[in-house]
């Protein structure tokens, strides 16, 4: 998502829908930000057409932050006109998982992906060139302990990795697993003590706890299906 600069991550899940964190667009209003498509390097207009759109509408969880500073930290944002697929051939919509898989993710790897800081010793500098690294999906009780326990609630889940994470900036963003060959988003990075510190890993909303929502605020638009199977 784009305002001045990349500021946070989303996932296109809809031909008119982005799926992103609660606290990328909490304080924000429609048409006051963009969404920008399809680009590797924010920097330069050269390398790929890049597609933006305008949000027209911004739908928070409704349980966003109750029970926990990030609990439900999901948002949908509605396009102002929907991607046509059959002409955009780069661009296609991330598959959601088919039912929540609760602890079956716990030693899966995930890749994450964005824009974010890339040395949190330098937190100012955010990456010119889409990154991406992979992250272990662990046990959420283990999570607690390097945090508040509270802090890390059911709709939750952490993940970790030798030196590498998600960082600031990479919000909203998606955290994929590769379910037989197809890139599964199973959670929207939210947030983390620090970035890369053994003891506080990154910390995601799992998708699956809100598919039903997600469904409810979606048209039965092309979705990923489509294509994958
Ligand atoms: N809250 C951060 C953001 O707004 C994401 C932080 C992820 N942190 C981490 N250590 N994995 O961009």
């Amino acid at each position: 998502m784009y305002w001045d600069k990349f500021y946070c991550g989303g996932s296109l899940i809809r031909d008119d829908t982005v799926l992103t964190a609660a606290h990328c667009v909490v304080n924000r209003k429609p048409y006051t930000f963009d969404v920008i498509l399809g680009d590797i390097n924010w920097t330069t207009k050269k390398e790929t057409l890049d597609i933006r759109r305008q949000v027209i509408r911004i739908d928070i969880h409704p349980r966003f932050a109750q029970r926990a500073t990030f609990d439900y930290d999901f948002a949908l944002l509605k396009l102002h006109s929907r991607i046509n697929f059959d002409i955009i051939s780069f661009i296609r919509p991330a598959c959601l998982p088919f039912y929540d898989q609760d602890d079956l993710l716990t030693g899966q790897i995930g890749t994450v992906s964005g824009w974010g800081v890339i040395d949190p010793k330098n937190p100012t500098v955010q990456a010119n060139i889409l990154q991406k690294t992979n992250v272990e999906i662990m046990n959420t009780q283990e999570c607690k302990n390097g945090y508040p326990a509270s802090e890390v609630t059911s709709t939750m889940f952490c993940a970790k990795a030798n030196s590498t994470d998600s960082c600031y900036g990479d919000s909203g963003g998606p955290l994929t697993v590769n379910q037989d060959g197809v890139h599964v988003l199973e959670g929207v990075i939210s947030w983390g003590k620090n970035c890369a510190k053994p003891q506080w890993p990154g910390v995601y909303s799992n998708v699956g706890k809100v598919l039903r929502w997600i469904r409810d605020h979606t048209r039965d638009a092309h979705s990923c299906w489509q294509d994958a199977i």
